[in-house]
């Protein structure tokens, strides 16, 4: 069935997100020809622009951005599927602007996106003066609303911004992203699990030691104080990808990959973790703060020399925790999960250690050390799926070493796709699969609720970790001496 066409509305069109994300993903889009003939892209922004000064700047951002090198017949025809207005996106008056706009171009569609590329502190009452201008009317056009994270700041926050959402929108519209779900390695999760025989009997309690989750940026806040000081790294990272990622490694097959059956497998994960009461926080839980030091030579400073930041801010800017998942697959196993700014390289990485084999056959020979089994899924910034296995070593001794099997395509040169692009078409062409229902990010919420209670009581004191190091060290989550961070694919 072709894919209706409709007017792809940015809130906050200007915006880091939207020249950052968006406009390159639409851009690859219309390169590979996956944007409906006859779709508009309609920025709305704060700041008066004249449309020729704004697809100029557009421009200049897609000559930076577009894989390989710009085609300049490719960015033309997204230019012109570009419009622009301003005013207050708070105001229903202003946004009748838009319903105007579409109605006196004839070209434009009346099916639209809402894409809300803005602070998340806007995310209600732009919603409620989408509703007052009669834009969510869906009377012979459809009307999608798109929600970037964070959703809330926790619990509360998060059930009270879904219930104002729902005044205006029914759940049908609205699209919660974590982009992390558009990543394909992180879909390759459950292809890998689900399609291969061989892997089920041992992906349990029976078999698996642990499972580590780590996402390390070199990169610092990137000028963006004003939002994560509020934030840090519990809620800007944990809180959603890791625990999206946990999620789909650690749930029951789903009946069917339509979207709510795969959806309720995710909650039930986490429903099941074991809720972490106060006095476990500090055994569960560490923070750390960046401070000066030197990432792949270049000297960075710490963070609390980064312009916008409270000289006194102890916002966390690495966060690790542990995790236990209460189910007959998971009991006891625990998954540990970290994330941090400024570290030594970028890599985000799951990796899942097996136990010992339960009989040491090989103790009177000169094998000393059998190391253990590891399964590692490269998300970025190479995707990779390895498994690394014990071998003998050539020769007449009997030695022992590691072995890696890997997938085609480990160690080949990055993706080729941004999770945006994939998000995006989902969007435009109504799948849901990929973004979240309510009910996960919730009880996100609700496992990391009493670490952020916690540390908002601790305001005087946070460890800190040199920029460029591996993070701090807390390794007193660990539940065992053996067990520890593996950094990177390759140990
Ligand atoms: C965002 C966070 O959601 O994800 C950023 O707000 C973080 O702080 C980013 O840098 C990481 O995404 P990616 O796709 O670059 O790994």
């Amino acid at each position: 069935m072709p894919i209706e066409p409709c007017t792809f509305v940015v809130f906050g069109a200007t915006g880091h997100l939207a020249r950052t994300k968006l406009l390159p993903a639409m851009y690859h889009l219309e390169e590979v020809n996956r944007i409906p003939e006859g779709m508009a892209i309609l920025g709305f922004s704060r700041q008066e622009w004249e449309i020729d000064a704004w697809k100029e700047q557009m421009m200049e951002i897609l000559q930076q951005r577009a894989r390989g090198g710009i085609k300049h017949d490719i960015a033309e025809r997204l230019l012109n599927r570009m419009h622009i207005l301003s005013g207050d996106m708070t105001d229903a008056e202003s946004l009748k602007q838009i319903s105007d706009y579409v109605q006196n171009n004839a070209n434009l569609p009346n099916n639209m996106v809402f894409y809300m590329a803005i602070p998340p502190t806007f995310y209600a009452n732009v919603a409620k003066a989408i509703s007052e201008a009669g834009l969510n009317n869906q009377e012979n056009s459809w009307r999608r609303l798109v929600i970037e994270k964070p959703f809330g700041y926790d619990t509360e926050s998060a059930l009270l911004l879904d219930e104002r959402l729902h005044k205006h929108f029914d759940e049908k519209q609205i699209f919660r992203i974590d982009h992390y779900l558009g990543k394909s390695m992180v879909q390759n999760v459950l292809v890998f699990r689900f399609a291969n025989l061989m892997l089920e009997p041992l992906w349990n309690r029976n078999y698996i030691d642990h499972i580590q989750i780590t996402h390390a940026e070199q990169q610092g806040i990137a000028g963006r104080a004003a939002y994560y000081d509020g934030a840090g790294a519990l809620r800007d990272m944990l809180q959603s990808h890791l625990l999206q990622m946990l999620t789909l490694v650690a749930m029951e097959p789903p009946a069917n990959l339509d979207a709510e059956s795969l959806r309720d497998e995710k909650v039930k994960v986490l429903k099941s973790i074991r809720p972490i009461s106060k006095r476990a926080v500090n055994a569960h839980a560490y923070r750390a703060q960046y401070a000066a030091g030197t990432v792949d030579n270049i000297k960075e400073k710490g963070y609390l020399e980064e312009e916008n930041v409270p000289p006194d801010s102890v916002t966390e800017t690495y966060a690790s925790m542990k995790l236990y998942i209460d189910n007959w697959r998971w009991r006891n196993v625990p998954f540990y999960l970290r994330t941090g700014k400024r570290m030594a390289k970028n890599s985000s990485v799951i990796s899942i250690r097996f136990k010992h084999p339960p009989q040491q056959l090989f103790r009177q020979t000169q094998i000393d050390q059998i190391e253990p089994n590891w399964i590692v899924l490269g998300i970025q910034p190479n995707e990779c799926l390895r498994m690394e296995l014990q071998v003998k070593k050539p020769g007449l001794e009997l030695l022992n070493h590691t072995t890696q099997l890997d997938a085609s395509y480990c160690g080949l040169s990055n993706s080729q796709l941004d999770a945006y692009e994939a998000l995006l078409l989902d969007v435009i062409e109504n799948d849901p699969s990929l973004f979240l229902r309510f009910d996960e990010i919730h009880y996100a919420w609700e496992v990391v609720d009493p670490i952020l209670k916690s540390w908002d009581t601790q305001q005087d004191f946070i460890h800190t970790y040199a920029s460029g190091s591996w993070g701090p060290d807390d390794s007193k989550l660990f539940d065992r001496d053996d067990q520890t961070w593996r950094n990177m694919i390759d140990v």
